[in-house]
């Protein structure tokens, strides 16, 4: 038995880990954050893939036997490739989940004009994951993408509250509603994202809806775990919460609680 594994290139995850956390208290959690190498929404497929095969091993051989890629651009660029090609090498048994699925699986069902937005990073956009997704579950919905490459070197350095970081992100903003007019939903397709919800909802027109991911990756976490019994047995379950950092774990402290409402003590890991 062990905690289930969240990964993310830095610290987006925390706004994953923190929904699955309110839903799903008795688990144990390990959360993994690359921050030392973050971000990797402008890294190639190749270095993506390389980085989160190395994370997956890492949460692995601490005990995971579930980990989730709280990560669109890892779940856009390596999740296919390790659950296809790597689990059945080295940990058959495991399992790894990203969050671009879920947040496609519903999307169609909440605009009313059958026309989307995603605000994500340039190698979620390019990867072109959500249009493909969202045609398997939504044929009819139509989806426009904006690549953001400033938001999460925004976010992870804490000047997305400053004059030029909302310029930067009302600039993306209008640039994805400039390419339709009816576009009444919003998905924030990067973990990081949710922590300038507010500011979004602050400068779009009153009936776009903006959806984060962390509710939904929560619920669907909850239904896989009912619908995989064994899988469950595996997850140990005494509440507890650690978390890594590959970069300072006292910068990953300080900053960490904004994303996670409560102190955090992470511990220093090497990757790679
Ligand atoms: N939180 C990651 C995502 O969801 C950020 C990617 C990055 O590091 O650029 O895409």
């Amino acid at each position: 038995m062990g905690p289930i594994g969240v990964f993310d290139s830095g610290y987006g995850g925390l706004t994953i880990l923190s929904d699955i956390r309110k839903r799903l208290p008795e688990y144990d959690f390990l959360y993994l954050g690359d921050n030392a190498r973050a971000p990797y929404g402008t890294r190639s497929f190749d270095i993506v893939y390389e980085f989160t095969l190395e994370a997956v091993n890492e949460l692995f051989n601490r005990g995971c036997e579930l980990v989730i890629l709280a990560c669109n651009t890892a779940s856009a660029k390596a999740l296919r490739t390790i659950q296809q090609n790597d689990l059945i090498k080295i940990a058959p048994d495991k399992r790894v989940l990203g969050v671009i699925r879920p947040s496609t699986e519903i999307i169609g069902d909440l605009s009313k004009t059958n026309k989307v937005g995603i605000l994500a990073t340039q190698g979620t956009v390019s990867s072109l994951s959500y249009p493909i997704e969202i045609a398997k579950f939504s044929p009819g919905t139509k989806v426009y993408q904006q690549a953001c490459p400033m938001w999460v070197p925004l976010i992870e350095t804490n000047k997305y509250d400053s004059e030029a970081g909302r310029e930067f992100i009302k600039e993306d903003v209008d640039k994805l509603l400039g390419q339709d007019p009816d576009i009444d939903v919003l998905i924030l397709g990067c973990t990081h994202y949710p922590i300038v919800i507010d500011y979004i909802r602050s400068i779009v027109p009153k009936n776009v809806e903006i959806v984060s991911q962390g509710n939904i990756v929560a619920e669907r976490l909850e239904d896989y775990l009912k619908r995989h019994p064994e899988m469950n047995e595996r997850c140990s379950k005494k509440g507890s919460v650690r978390y890594l950092t590959t970069e300072s774990a006292e910068e990953f402290d300080g900053n960490a609680a904004a994303y996670i409402g409560e102190a955090v003590h992470s511990t220093h890991i090497k990757l790679g």
